[in-house]
């Protein structure tokens, strides 16, 4: 009796987490540049979310960067960076909390580079702007792997005056 009441109360629940972080929720990234976002951006996605986009240089001497373009959550999210990625070692944390939503962009000098968000609900912790963005979710940014430096044709939500029309036009 105990058992059933385990399974009929486990098994859907096990599913539903399984689907919710399956849907391109995070991934593995090596190309040279690329967009990451939340699964279905600008929509609300469910929760609790528990995903990882992990981006990996294979070239030496160069960088990871993240443009911050579009970020309207201030909760759950870390950048954290690693010389290897191994989830049982402790790297690196180089952005997380409320900062993620100030900064303009991050940047890795080490091979690899992992974003993980972690919510346990969608409530109170996005950027709120009356008129402008009630409804937006999560996160749409891009990355490049560059020697190069950090372009300077860069924005996030404050420097566009918080509507939103916040794009990366060189990834
Ligand atoms: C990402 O790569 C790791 C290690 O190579 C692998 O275990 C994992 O399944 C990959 N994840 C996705 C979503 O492809
Ligand atoms: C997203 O929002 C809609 C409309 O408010 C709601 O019906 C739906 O349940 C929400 N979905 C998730 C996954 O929270
Ligand atoms: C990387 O940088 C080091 C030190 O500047 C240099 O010796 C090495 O040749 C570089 N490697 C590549 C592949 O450019
Ligand atoms: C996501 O970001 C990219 C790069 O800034 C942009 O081209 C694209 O239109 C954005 N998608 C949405 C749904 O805003």
């Amino acid at each position: 009796m105990l058992l059933w009441f385990l399974l009929l109360f486990l098994i859907p629940a096990m599913t539903a987490a399984a689907a919710g972080t399956r849907k391109n929720c995070g991934g593995n990234f090596t190309a040279r540049k690329g967009v990451l976002q939340t699964p279905d951006f600008p929509k609300n996605f469910s929760t609790p979310i528990d995903c990882e986009w992990v981006i990996k240089s294979e070239k030496e001497n160069t960088s990871i960067i993240v443009y911050l373009t579009q970020m309207y959550v201030f909760e759950g999210l870390t950048f954290t960076e690693y010389v290897e990625y191994d989830k049982r070692l402790p790297g690196v944390v180089i952005l997380s909390g409320e900062d993620v939503v100030k900064g303009k962009y991050v940047q890795c000098h080490k091979n690899v580079l992992v974003i993980s968000l972690k919510l346990n609900s969608i409530e109170n912790n996005h950027i709120r702007v009356m008129d402008n963005f009630m409804d937006v979710y999560g996160f749409n940014i891009t990355y490049e792997i560059t020697s190069g430096d950090v372009r300077k044709d860069h924005c996030n939500m404050m420097d566009c005056g918080y509507t939103g029309l916040c794009y990366d036009y060189g990834t």
